[in-house]
């Protein structure tokens, strides 16, 4: 099966192209950018390189010639999510008219809002009233009304963490495990929470393509179990052995952050996931395909692993 990854230069992109690495033969990677792409996957023969162009139907459909999948990976930062639709119009569209058979979303739990039940089914309703939940509704809705066309899987993520995953809430802390500086967690961070370890996804992106039950059905990925920011930033902290800290992080911080960087900003709509814990239910996504979870102990010392070999050389140097 031929998969085209859009997306692919982001943090699930890579874990997604590493999957179709170990399934050996041609992949294609499908990014905005031809340099960006050629920086990423330049090196690796079986690396097929397509641009597209948000808008652009006709792109989309060169870049998605003889795929019989795509994964659509597009993320961005928080403040730009409000394009996401379009894009997902876009590929959409242009794969119908390439005959691909069908499209896989990676898409997120914001689009079940404050949750009513625990844990959360793929049945909940959408309930979001967040910015950022209304267009990832929109988003899943486009793969829904297309169905007649086209197959489509959707799963529904929820926080990620890992090597390379520089969009977390998480990310920051990390980043202080390796210096001993305070460890920014968003308050309240003894809230249970779990956490999708971004390598896990890619085989399980992969999988759902190839997999015939998972047409036209939503999932939910959960993490390896509930655990806390606290306890997160306890693991990172003991992998680098350096004395944890906490810097809460409330709304009026990130007030503050958000005069100066946008994406602090559109965290104060989503505090309500540090208040009430949103906890999933993924048993129907474990029926239909293998679904790998790396322990978090495991996943925290494979981050840290990754900073120490990309992050030390410049607090050195620094
Ligand atoms: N981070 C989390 O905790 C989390 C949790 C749940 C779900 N998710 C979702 O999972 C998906 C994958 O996440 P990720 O972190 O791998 O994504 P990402 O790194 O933010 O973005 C992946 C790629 O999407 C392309 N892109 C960015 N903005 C775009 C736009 N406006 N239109 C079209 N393409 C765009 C870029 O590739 P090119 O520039 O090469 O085109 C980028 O490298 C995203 O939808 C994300 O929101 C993330």
């Amino acid at each position: 099966m031929k998969i085209a990854v859009f997306g692919a230069t982001g943090a699930t992109g890579a874990s997604a192209v590493a999957a179709l690495r170990r399934e050996r033969g041609p992949y294609r990677v499908v990014g905005r950018s031809l340099p960006a792409l050629r920086a990423a996957f330049g090196d690796d023969p079986e690396a097929e390189l397509a641009t597209w162009q948000p808008g652009d139907r006709d792109s989309v459909s060169r870049a998605a010639d003889g795929a019989d999948a795509i994964l659509i990976l597009i993320g961005g930062d928080f403040h730009r999510w409000e394009l996401l639709p379009d894009a997902t119009r876009t590929i959409v569209a242009g794969a119908i008219a390439a005959g691909v058979r069908r499209v896989v979303l990676a898409g997120t739990v914001l689009v079940y809002g404050v949750p009513r039940a625990r844990p959360v089914g793929p049945d909940h309703p959408l309930d979001a009233r967040t910015r950022k939940g209304l267009v990832r509704i929109e988003q899943e809705r486009i793969l829904r009304e297309a169905s007649d066309k086209i197959e489509f899987t959707i799963l529904r993520l929820p926080d990620f963490y890992g090597p390379g995953v520089e969009k977390s809430i998480l990310a920051p802390m990390f980043r202080t495990a390796l210096t001993g500086a305070r460890a920014p967690l968003f308050a309240p961070f003894l809230t249970p929470h779990e956490f999708v370890f971004v390598p896990d996804l890619g085989p399980i992106m992969v999988a759902l393509a190839e997999e015939p039950r998972a047409a036209n059905r939503v999932f939910n990925l959960g993490g390896p179990g509930v655990i806390t920011q606290r306890a997160m930033a306890e693991l990172a902290f003991a992998a680098t052995g350096q004395n944890l800290r906490v810097l809460p992080v409330g709304p009026t911080l990130l007030r503050i952050g958000g005069l100066f960087d946008p994406r602090l900003r559109e965290l104060v709509e989503l505090r309500y996931l540090h208040t009430t814990p949103l906890l999933v239910d993924d048993s129907s996504l474990r029926e239909v395909i293998h679904v790998p979870k790396t322990s978090y102990l495991e996943g925290v010392n494979q981050t840290i692993a990754w900073l120490r070999k990309t992050a030390e050389p410049v607090l050195r140097a620094s």
